[in-house]
């Protein structure tokens, strides 16, 4: 099977990734022609800067879908939340936006961001509450988040409570050396989960196919399938793979 991309922004027009369609189209093709199978939008819900509603989300991926060549990639959706005063009310509610597989079939798992420079007080806490009897909660680029630099060890713990899924162009260095530094760590420590391409524009696919050819040469193909493949599917049910 192919890869499946658990993070990705190609809606045209509804946050900060794809501004048109001709862009949308452009990314999920280079993407599929990085291995891709299967694309997961995830457009940002974030106070403040993008809560696209779901109506307007499906018509974006409705549009998308109609104009995609026979053979495309399979285009679904899902959200990236931050974790911010929506996000916890959602959270009480238990209406965070998952991932969507298939139809109206409730989420098993759901992606989410927290701010760079602070953590959240009680996350670990939260986290739990969250996954208990609820869907998985599967955090977006782990490496990012400057608070857990000098605290590696805290990933251990996390590892346990959410799904961690690194940045493909963190892995060969586009978004600094402290993220690369880290996202590798997760990736040779095996505490990453998964790896997602996070395209905002055409010219990131590049960066992530860099990453995919940094964990081929570091970590040898096996590790390739773990993080794109049979890692991306198990989260998406709901699982924390190994
Ligand atoms: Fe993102």
């Amino acid at each position: 099977m192919g890869f499946v991309d658990l993070h990705s922004h190609v809606l045209p027009a509804i946050d900060d990734g794809a501004k048109q369609l001709v862009d949308s189209l452009q990314m999920l093709s280079l993407l599929g022609q990085l291995g891709f199978d299967r694309v997961h939008a995830t457009p940002h819900q974030k106070v403040g800067s993008f809560v696209p509603t779901r109506e307007a989300i499906d018509a974006a991926h409705a549009r998308v879908v109609a104009a995609l060549p026979p053979g495309s990639v399979d285009l679904r959706l899902g959200a990236e939340n931050m974790w911010d005063e929506l996000f916890l009310e959602r959270s009480l509610d238990r209406t965070i936006p998952g991932y969507r597989v298939a139809g109206d079939e409730a989420s098993r798992a759901f992606l989410f961001e927290l701010p760079v420079a602070l953590m959240p007080p009680r996350m670990e806490e939260r986290l739990f509450a969250i996954r208990r009897g609820g869907p998985l909660p599967v955090m977006a680029h782990p490496e990012r988040y400057v608070a857990l630099w000098d605290h590696l060890e805290r990933f251990e713990a996390l590892a346990q409570r959410c799904a961690l899924v690194v940045d493909l162009g963190a892995l060969d260095g586009a978004h600094g050396v402290r993220q690369c530094k880290t996202a590798r760590w997760l990736v040779e420590q095996q505490l990453a989960h998964a790896a997602a391409s996070d395209v905002h524009q055409a010219s990131d696919v590049r960066l992530a196919g860099a990453g995919i050819a940094w964990v081929r040469k570091r970590m040898g193909e096996a590790a390739v399938t773990r993080l794109l493949d049979t890692g991306p599917r198990r989260i998406l049910n709901g699982e924390l793979p190994d």
